[in-house]
Protein backbone atom coordinates (compact mmCIF):
# COMPACT_ATOMS: atom_id res chain seq x y z
CA UNK A 1 0.00 0.00 0.00
CA UNK A 2 1.34 3.17 -0.95
CA UNK A 3 0.58 5.82 2.01
CA UNK A 4 0.78 9.58 2.71
CA UNK A 5 1.61 11.24 5.95
CA UNK A 6 0.63 15.21 5.75
CA UNK A 7 2.73 17.57 8.32
CA UNK A 8 6.22 17.93 8.87
CA UNK A 9 6.81 17.43 12.90
CA UNK A 10 8.33 15.01 15.03
CA UNK A 11 4.44 13.64 15.57
CA UNK A 12 4.68 12.94 12.05
CA UNK A 13 8.30 11.34 11.64
CA UNK A 14 6.65 9.44 14.61
CA UNK A 15 3.20 8.71 12.05
CA UNK A 16 6.03 7.93 9.61
CA UNK A 17 8.13 5.68 11.56
CA UNK A 18 5.45 3.22 12.89
CA UNK A 19 3.64 2.94 9.53
CA UNK A 20 7.47 2.01 8.34
CA UNK A 21 7.17 -1.07 10.38
CA UNK A 22 3.98 -2.08 8.70
CA UNK A 23 4.33 -5.12 6.63
CA UNK A 24 1.93 -4.06 4.31
CA UNK A 25 3.39 -0.71 3.58
CA UNK A 26 4.94 -0.20 -0.22
CA UNK A 27 5.68 3.21 -0.46
CA UNK A 28 5.55 6.04 2.05
CA UNK A 29 5.71 9.86 1.54
CA UNK A 30 5.52 12.75 3.46
CA UNK A 31 3.81 16.15 2.50
CA UNK A 32 6.70 17.99 3.20
CA UNK A 33 8.46 15.80 5.80
CA UNK A 34 11.52 16.56 7.56
CA UNK A 35 15.12 14.73 7.35
CA UNK A 36 13.76 12.21 9.68
CA UNK A 37 10.89 11.18 7.38
CA UNK A 38 13.58 11.52 4.21
CA UNK A 39 15.15 8.86 5.64
CA UNK A 40 11.80 6.48 6.59
CA UNK A 41 10.36 7.42 2.73
CA UNK A 42 9.93 10.28 -0.17
CA UNK A 43 9.44 13.66 0.87
CA UNK A 44 6.85 15.65 -0.90
CA UNK A 45 7.22 19.50 -1.46
CA UNK A 46 4.39 21.60 -0.87
CA UNK A 47 2.11 22.57 1.74
CA UNK A 48 -0.26 20.43 3.38
CA UNK A 49 -2.81 23.38 3.63
CA UNK A 50 -3.22 23.35 -0.54
CA UNK A 51 -6.02 21.03 -1.01
CA UNK A 52 -5.57 21.40 -4.62
CA UNK A 53 -2.02 20.68 -4.86
CA UNK A 54 -2.13 17.41 -1.84
CA UNK A 55 -5.08 15.82 -4.24
CA UNK A 56 -2.90 16.21 -7.32
CA UNK A 57 0.49 14.62 -5.01
CA UNK A 58 -1.68 11.75 -4.35
CA UNK A 59 -3.14 10.53 -7.49
CA UNK A 60 -0.06 11.10 -8.99
CA UNK A 61 1.89 9.18 -6.54
CA UNK A 62 -1.13 6.54 -6.48
CA UNK A 63 -1.84 6.52 -2.68
CA UNK A 64 -4.10 4.40 -1.28
CA UNK A 65 -4.26 6.37 2.28
CA UNK A 66 -3.63 9.38 3.59
CA UNK A 67 -2.99 10.28 6.95
CA UNK A 68 -3.15 14.22 8.10
CA UNK A 69 -0.79 15.15 11.08
CA UNK A 70 -2.13 19.01 12.11
CA UNK A 71 -5.06 20.44 12.14
CA UNK A 72 -5.01 23.53 9.52
CA UNK A 73 -5.66 20.85 6.83
CA UNK A 74 -8.42 18.94 8.37
CA UNK A 75 -10.27 22.36 9.85
CA UNK A 76 -10.15 23.63 5.73
CA UNK A 77 -11.64 20.43 4.84
CA UNK A 78 -9.14 18.35 3.22
CA UNK A 79 -11.07 14.97 4.24
CA UNK A 80 -13.80 16.03 2.20
CA UNK A 81 -12.35 17.07 -0.76
CA UNK A 82 -10.62 13.22 -0.43
CA UNK A 83 -13.73 11.48 0.18
CA UNK A 84 -15.53 13.66 -2.80
CA UNK A 85 -12.49 12.04 -5.34
CA UNK A 86 -12.87 9.01 -3.79
CA UNK A 87 -9.84 8.50 -2.16
CA UNK A 88 -9.08 7.25 1.50
CA UNK A 89 -7.92 9.55 4.20
CA UNK A 90 -7.81 8.89 8.06
CA UNK A 91 -8.55 12.19 9.69
CA UNK A 92 -12.18 14.06 10.75
CA UNK A 93 -14.35 15.98 8.26
CA UNK A 94 -14.37 19.74 8.46
CA UNK A 95 -17.36 19.74 10.19
CA UNK A 96 -16.22 17.19 12.24
CA UNK A 97 -13.24 19.08 13.08
CA UNK A 98 -14.94 22.40 13.92
CA UNK A 99 -14.79 20.68 17.64
CA UNK A 100 -11.18 21.97 17.67
CA UNK A 101 -11.33 24.70 14.93
CA UNK A 102 -14.34 26.74 17.15
CA UNK A 103 -13.97 26.60 20.45
CA UNK A 104 -17.41 28.27 21.08
CA UNK A 105 -19.14 25.33 19.07
CA UNK A 106 -17.01 22.99 20.51
CA UNK A 107 -19.00 24.39 24.12
CA UNK A 108 -22.16 24.47 22.67
CA UNK A 109 -21.78 21.20 22.13
CA UNK A 110 -21.01 20.18 25.27
CA UNK A 111 -23.24 22.05 26.75
CA UNK A 112 -26.19 20.52 24.72
CA UNK A 113 -24.77 17.11 25.47
CA UNK A 114 -24.38 17.53 29.07
CA UNK A 115 -20.49 16.79 29.04
CA UNK A 116 -18.57 18.32 31.43
CA UNK A 117 -16.61 20.88 31.15
CA UNK A 118 -15.96 24.74 32.61
CA UNK A 119 -18.85 27.24 33.10
CA UNK A 120 -18.18 28.99 29.94
CA UNK A 121 -20.17 32.30 27.61
CA UNK A 122 -19.14 33.30 24.11
CA UNK A 123 -18.83 36.74 22.87
CA UNK A 124 -17.80 38.52 19.77
CA UNK A 125 -18.87 42.03 21.58
CA UNK A 126 -15.82 43.45 24.08
CA UNK A 127 -17.95 45.62 25.99
CA UNK A 128 -20.27 42.47 26.45
CA UNK A 129 -17.03 40.77 27.23
CA UNK A 130 -16.09 43.33 29.72
CA UNK A 131 -19.51 43.73 31.65
CA UNK A 132 -19.52 39.70 32.44
CA UNK A 133 -15.91 40.17 33.27
CA UNK A 134 -16.49 42.70 35.69
CA UNK A 135 -19.08 41.19 37.60
CA UNK A 136 -16.80 38.46 38.70
CA UNK A 137 -15.03 38.46 41.36
CA UNK A 138 -12.98 35.35 40.57
CA UNK A 139 -10.09 34.87 37.90
CA UNK A 140 -11.32 33.53 34.15
CA UNK A 141 -9.87 32.36 30.98
CA UNK A 142 -10.26 34.33 28.16
CA UNK A 143 -9.99 31.99 24.51
CA UNK A 144 -10.08 32.85 20.89
CA UNK A 145 -12.31 31.16 19.70
CA UNK A 146 -10.84 29.75 16.22
CA UNK A 147 -7.26 28.59 15.81
CA UNK A 148 -4.27 30.39 17.37
CA UNK A 149 -1.41 27.72 17.20
CA UNK A 150 -1.62 27.40 20.88
CA UNK A 151 -1.42 31.15 21.81
CA UNK A 152 -4.79 32.13 22.06
CA UNK A 153 -5.92 30.98 25.41
CA UNK A 154 -5.14 33.40 28.95
CA UNK A 155 -5.63 32.30 32.00
CA UNK A 156 -6.50 35.50 34.61
CA UNK A 157 -6.31 34.98 37.80
CA UNK A 158 -6.99 38.67 38.01
CA UNK A 159 -10.47 39.70 36.25
CA UNK A 160 -8.87 42.91 35.24
CA UNK A 161 -6.17 40.95 33.20
CA UNK A 162 -8.96 38.82 31.16
CA UNK A 163 -10.58 42.47 30.28
CA UNK A 164 -6.99 43.32 28.93
CA UNK A 165 -7.24 39.84 26.70
CA UNK A 166 -10.38 40.38 25.21
CA UNK A 167 -9.93 43.62 24.29
CA UNK A 168 -6.41 42.77 22.51
CA UNK A 169 -8.35 40.06 20.92
CA UNK A 170 -11.75 41.43 20.44
CA UNK A 171 -10.72 45.04 19.65
CA UNK A 172 -6.80 45.04 18.49
CA UNK A 173 -7.44 41.60 16.63
CA UNK A 174 -4.40 40.39 17.87
CA UNK A 175 -5.23 36.81 16.49
CA UNK A 176 -7.09 38.00 13.27
CA UNK A 177 -10.48 35.97 12.58
CA UNK A 178 -9.14 33.71 15.00
CA UNK A 179 -9.75 36.11 17.89
CA UNK A 180 -12.91 37.83 16.92
CA UNK A 181 -15.06 35.64 18.73
CA UNK A 182 -13.95 34.74 22.47
CA UNK A 183 -14.99 31.95 25.18
CA UNK A 184 -14.85 33.27 28.55
CA UNK A 185 -14.75 30.38 31.23
CA UNK A 186 -13.76 29.49 34.74
CA UNK A 187 -10.48 28.48 35.83
CA UNK A 188 -10.50 25.05 36.42
CA UNK A 189 -7.77 23.32 39.05
CA UNK A 190 -6.55 19.89 39.08
CA UNK A 191 -4.02 17.96 37.43
CA UNK A 192 -4.25 18.39 33.31
CA UNK A 193 -4.06 15.36 31.11
CA UNK A 194 -4.74 14.07 27.94
CA UNK A 195 -6.73 11.72 26.46
CA UNK A 196 -6.24 10.34 22.62
CA UNK A 197 -9.06 7.51 21.26
CA UNK A 198 -9.07 6.50 17.58
CA UNK A 199 -12.75 6.93 16.36
CA UNK A 200 -14.73 6.11 13.50
CA UNK A 201 -18.42 6.11 13.93
CA UNK A 202 -19.33 4.87 17.25
CA UNK A 203 -16.97 2.86 17.92
CA UNK A 204 -13.92 4.13 19.81
CA UNK A 205 -10.56 3.08 21.00
CA UNK A 206 -8.94 4.68 23.57
CA UNK A 207 -5.39 4.93 23.47
CA UNK A 208 -2.92 4.16 26.57
CA UNK A 209 -2.78 7.25 28.81
CA UNK A 210 -0.14 9.63 27.96
CA UNK A 211 1.32 12.52 29.92
CA UNK A 212 2.93 15.74 27.91
CA UNK A 213 3.92 19.41 29.35
CA UNK A 214 2.90 22.55 28.18
CA UNK A 215 4.87 25.10 29.60
CA UNK A 216 8.48 25.87 28.83
CA UNK A 217 9.65 26.10 32.28
CA UNK A 218 10.88 23.20 34.58
CA UNK A 219 8.22 23.24 37.57
CA UNK A 220 5.89 24.02 35.19
CA UNK A 221 6.34 27.46 34.74
CA UNK A 222 7.11 30.11 31.68
CA UNK A 223 4.86 30.42 28.89
CA UNK A 224 2.88 27.78 27.14
CA UNK A 225 4.38 26.04 24.33
CA UNK A 226 3.37 23.38 21.77
CA UNK A 227 4.54 20.87 24.13
CA UNK A 228 8.39 20.45 25.83
CA UNK A 229 7.85 16.49 26.38
CA UNK A 230 5.28 13.63 27.20
CA UNK A 231 5.45 10.00 28.97
CA UNK A 232 3.25 6.92 28.30
CA UNK A 233 1.75 5.31 30.25
CA UNK A 234 0.86 7.88 32.72
CA UNK A 235 0.05 7.46 36.21
CA UNK A 236 -2.73 9.62 36.40
CA UNK A 237 -5.05 8.08 34.69
CA UNK A 238 -6.07 4.31 36.28
CA UNK A 239 -8.70 2.24 34.74
CA UNK A 240 -11.77 4.15 36.76
CA UNK A 241 -10.89 7.58 35.97
CA UNK A 242 -10.30 6.49 31.76
CA UNK A 243 -13.81 4.76 32.11
CA UNK A 244 -15.17 7.90 33.46
CA UNK A 245 -13.75 9.78 30.91
CA UNK A 246 -14.60 7.47 28.36
CA UNK A 247 -18.66 6.84 29.46
CA UNK A 248 -18.68 10.30 30.60
CA UNK A 249 -16.72 12.69 27.66
CA UNK A 250 -16.17 10.54 24.61
CA UNK A 251 -18.78 8.69 24.29
CA UNK A 252 -21.54 11.75 24.23
CA UNK A 253 -19.29 13.75 22.08
CA UNK A 254 -19.33 10.90 19.10
CA UNK A 255 -22.87 9.81 19.79
CA UNK A 256 -23.70 13.56 20.18
CA UNK A 257 -22.68 14.81 17.28
CA UNK A 258 -23.07 11.60 15.33
CA UNK A 259 -26.97 12.37 16.39
CA UNK A 260 -26.25 15.95 14.54
CA UNK A 261 -25.54 14.35 11.32
CA UNK A 262 -21.38 14.22 11.90
CA UNK A 263 -19.30 11.14 12.13
CA UNK A 264 -16.44 10.99 13.30
CA UNK A 265 -13.36 9.40 11.59
CA UNK A 266 -10.01 10.01 13.21
CA UNK A 267 -8.55 10.90 16.40
CA UNK A 268 -10.05 12.74 19.34
CA UNK A 269 -7.86 14.19 21.50
CA UNK A 270 -9.68 15.32 24.76
CA UNK A 271 -7.35 17.85 26.90
CA UNK A 272 -8.62 17.18 30.71
CA UNK A 273 -8.67 18.62 33.91
CA UNK A 274 -9.37 16.10 36.78
CA UNK A 275 -11.02 18.08 39.29
CA UNK A 276 -12.40 17.60 42.61
CA UNK A 277 -15.73 16.93 40.38
CA UNK A 278 -14.32 14.73 38.07
CA UNK A 279 -13.04 14.84 34.73
CA UNK A 280 -13.57 18.36 32.66
CA UNK A 281 -13.01 19.19 29.15
CA UNK A 282 -10.26 22.03 28.99
CA UNK A 283 -10.40 21.51 24.65
CA UNK A 284 -10.92 18.92 22.28
CA UNK A 285 -7.93 18.63 19.41
CA UNK A 286 -8.99 16.52 16.22
CA UNK A 287 -5.75 15.05 15.66
CA UNK A 288 -2.96 12.92 17.10
CA UNK A 289 -0.82 15.44 20.13
CA UNK A 290 2.37 16.73 19.61
CA UNK A 291 4.56 14.86 21.56
CA UNK A 292 2.12 12.61 23.31
CA UNK A 293 2.07 10.83 19.71
CA UNK A 294 6.04 10.68 20.01
CA UNK A 295 5.74 8.47 23.57
CA UNK A 296 3.18 6.43 22.40
CA UNK A 297 3.55 5.17 19.20
CA UNK A 298 6.72 3.45 20.05
CA UNK A 299 4.74 1.89 21.85
CA UNK A 300 1.94 0.21 19.84
CA UNK A 301 2.61 -3.15 18.81
CA UNK A 302 -0.57 -3.21 16.57
CA UNK A 303 0.36 -2.65 12.68
CA UNK A 304 -0.54 0.92 12.84
CA UNK A 305 -1.49 0.32 9.05
CA UNK A 306 -3.89 -1.93 10.04
CA UNK A 307 -5.60 0.45 12.35
CA UNK A 308 -5.60 3.61 10.34
CA UNK A 309 -7.10 1.81 7.63
CA UNK A 310 -9.58 -0.21 9.39
CA UNK A 311 -11.39 3.42 11.34
CA UNK A 312 -11.18 4.80 7.66
CA UNK A 313 -13.23 2.09 6.78
CA UNK A 314 -15.21 1.55 9.89
CA UNK A 315 -14.65 -2.00 10.30
CA UNK A 316 -12.76 -0.67 13.53
CA UNK A 317 -14.41 -3.16 15.79
CA UNK A 318 -12.17 -5.70 14.15
CA UNK A 319 -9.02 -4.75 15.39
CA UNK A 320 -7.43 -5.07 18.91
CA UNK A 321 -4.94 -2.41 20.17
CA UNK A 322 -2.16 -4.17 21.94
CA UNK A 323 0.72 -1.68 23.38
CA UNK A 324 4.28 -2.68 24.80
CA UNK A 325 4.35 -2.46 28.35
CA UNK A 326 7.99 -0.84 28.45
CA UNK A 327 7.23 2.92 29.43
CA UNK A 328 8.14 5.58 26.71
CA UNK A 329 9.81 9.16 27.78
CA UNK A 330 9.71 12.15 25.34
CA UNK A 331 12.40 15.13 25.77
CA UNK A 332 11.79 18.03 23.18
CA UNK A 333 14.65 19.79 22.50
CA UNK A 334 14.03 23.75 21.53
CA UNK A 335 15.47 26.26 19.95
CA UNK A 336 16.80 29.09 22.40
CA UNK A 337 13.84 31.59 22.94
CA UNK A 338 11.09 29.32 21.75
CA UNK A 339 8.19 29.92 21.96
CA UNK A 340 9.20 33.45 21.13
CA UNK A 341 11.36 34.03 18.32
CA UNK A 342 14.99 31.94 18.15
CA UNK A 343 17.40 31.99 15.53
CA UNK A 344 17.43 28.69 12.98
CA UNK A 345 20.53 27.32 10.96
CA UNK A 346 22.69 25.96 13.61
CA UNK A 347 24.82 22.93 13.49
CA UNK A 348 23.39 19.58 15.20
CA UNK A 349 26.14 17.10 16.63
CA UNK A 350 25.94 13.58 18.19
CA UNK A 351 22.91 12.49 17.20
CA UNK A 352 22.78 9.02 18.46
CA UNK A 353 22.57 5.96 16.20
CA UNK A 354 19.32 4.62 16.55
CA UNK A 355 18.73 2.14 13.34
CA UNK A 356 17.66 -0.90 14.09
CA UNK A 357 16.79 -0.44 18.18
CA UNK A 358 13.33 -0.38 19.38
CA UNK A 359 14.20 1.45 22.74
CA UNK A 360 15.56 4.44 21.05
CA UNK A 361 14.16 7.03 18.68
CA UNK A 362 15.14 10.37 17.52
CA UNK A 363 12.55 12.00 16.02
CA UNK A 364 12.67 15.29 13.31
CA UNK A 365 10.97 18.55 13.58
CA UNK A 366 12.76 21.77 13.14
CA UNK A 367 15.82 20.34 11.42
CA UNK A 368 16.94 20.79 8.02
CA UNK A 369 19.85 19.44 5.70
CA UNK A 370 22.38 21.92 5.04
CA UNK A 371 24.83 20.12 2.40
CA UNK A 372 26.03 17.01 4.36
CA UNK A 373 24.96 18.40 8.02
CA UNK A 374 21.70 18.88 9.71
CA UNK A 375 20.89 22.05 11.45
CA UNK A 376 18.02 23.37 13.31
CA UNK A 377 15.40 24.88 11.01
CA UNK A 378 12.45 25.40 13.56
CA UNK A 379 11.18 26.22 17.05
CA UNK A 380 11.08 22.64 18.57
CA UNK A 381 13.78 21.05 16.84
CA UNK A 382 13.83 17.13 18.02
CA UNK A 383 12.38 14.77 20.13
CA UNK A 384 14.47 11.94 21.90
CA UNK A 385 12.14 8.93 22.84
CA UNK A 386 13.38 6.07 25.05
CA UNK A 387 11.64 3.33 26.02
CA UNK A 388 12.74 0.93 29.13
CA UNK A 389 11.21 -1.08 31.66
CA UNK A 390 10.52 1.54 34.69
CA UNK A 391 9.52 4.81 33.95
CA UNK A 392 12.85 5.87 36.07
CA UNK A 393 15.02 3.81 33.22
CA UNK A 394 13.41 5.44 30.28
CA UNK A 395 13.64 8.93 31.94
CA UNK A 396 17.86 8.24 32.36
CA UNK A 397 18.53 6.71 29.14
CA UNK A 398 16.49 9.38 27.16
CA UNK A 399 18.21 12.13 29.33
CA UNK A 400 21.45 10.14 28.22
CA UNK A 401 20.77 10.12 24.69
CA UNK A 402 19.98 13.65 24.86
CA UNK A 403 23.36 14.74 26.69
CA UNK A 404 24.92 13.74 23.49
CA UNK A 405 22.88 15.91 21.32
CA UNK A 406 24.40 19.20 20.57
CA UNK A 407 23.37 22.83 18.78
CA UNK A 408 23.74 26.40 19.61
CA UNK A 409 21.48 27.19 22.21
CA UNK A 410 19.60 24.04 22.61
CA UNK A 411 16.78 24.36 25.60
CA UNK A 412 14.83 21.05 27.20
CA UNK A 413 13.53 20.53 30.31
CA UNK A 414 15.48 18.36 32.90
CA UNK A 415 12.74 17.54 35.06
CA UNK A 416 10.71 15.46 32.76
CA UNK A 417 8.53 12.31 34.04
CA UNK A 418 9.78 12.52 37.01
P1 LIG B 1 -6.58 24.97 25.57
O1 LIG B 1 -5.87 25.25 24.26
O2 LIG B 1 -8.00 25.38 25.58
O3 LIG B 1 -6.34 23.58 26.07
O4 LIG B 1 -5.80 25.85 26.62
C1 LIG B 1 -4.37 25.85 26.74
C2 LIG B 1 -3.98 25.67 28.17
O5 LIG B 1 -4.58 26.66 28.99
C3 LIG B 1 -4.47 24.34 28.73
O6 LIG B 1 -3.59 23.32 28.41
C4 LIG B 1 -4.53 24.67 30.22
O7 LIG B 1 -3.24 24.57 30.80
C5 LIG B 1 -4.96 26.10 30.24
N1 LIG B 1 -6.43 26.20 30.39
C6 LIG B 1 -7.35 26.22 29.40
N2 LIG B 1 -8.60 26.29 29.91
C7 LIG B 1 -8.48 26.34 31.25
C8 LIG B 1 -9.41 26.41 32.34
N3 LIG B 1 -10.71 26.50 32.13
N4 LIG B 1 -8.90 26.43 33.58
C9 LIG B 1 -7.57 26.36 33.80
N5 LIG B 1 -6.65 26.28 32.84
C10 LIG B 1 -7.08 26.27 31.57
N1 LIG C 1 0.49 18.34 22.99
C1 LIG C 1 -0.54 19.26 22.77
C2 LIG C 1 -1.08 19.30 21.41
O1 LIG C 1 -0.72 18.53 20.54
O2 LIG C 1 -1.94 20.13 21.16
Amino acid sequence: MNVLVLGSGGREHALCAALARSARLKNLFCLPGNPGTAELGTNLPGDPNDITAVLAAARQHAIDLTVVGPEDPLAAGIVDAFQREGLRIFGPTRAAARLEADKSYAKQVMRQHAIPTAESRTFDNFEHAREYISTRDSGVVVKAAGLAKGKGVFVCPDPSDAIIAAERMLFDGIFGDAGRTVVVEEILRGREVSVLAIVSGRTIYVLDPAQDYKRLGEGDTGPNTGGMGSYSPSEALDERTMAQVEREILVPTVNGLLADGIRYTGVLYAGLMLTPAGPKVLEFNCRFGDPETQALLPRLQTDLLDVIEAAVDGTLDRVALRWDPRHAVCVVLASNGYPGDYETGKLISGLPKTTGRDDLFVFHAGTDRRRSSLVTGGGRVLSVTALAATRAEARAQAYASVAEIDFAGMVYRKDLAG
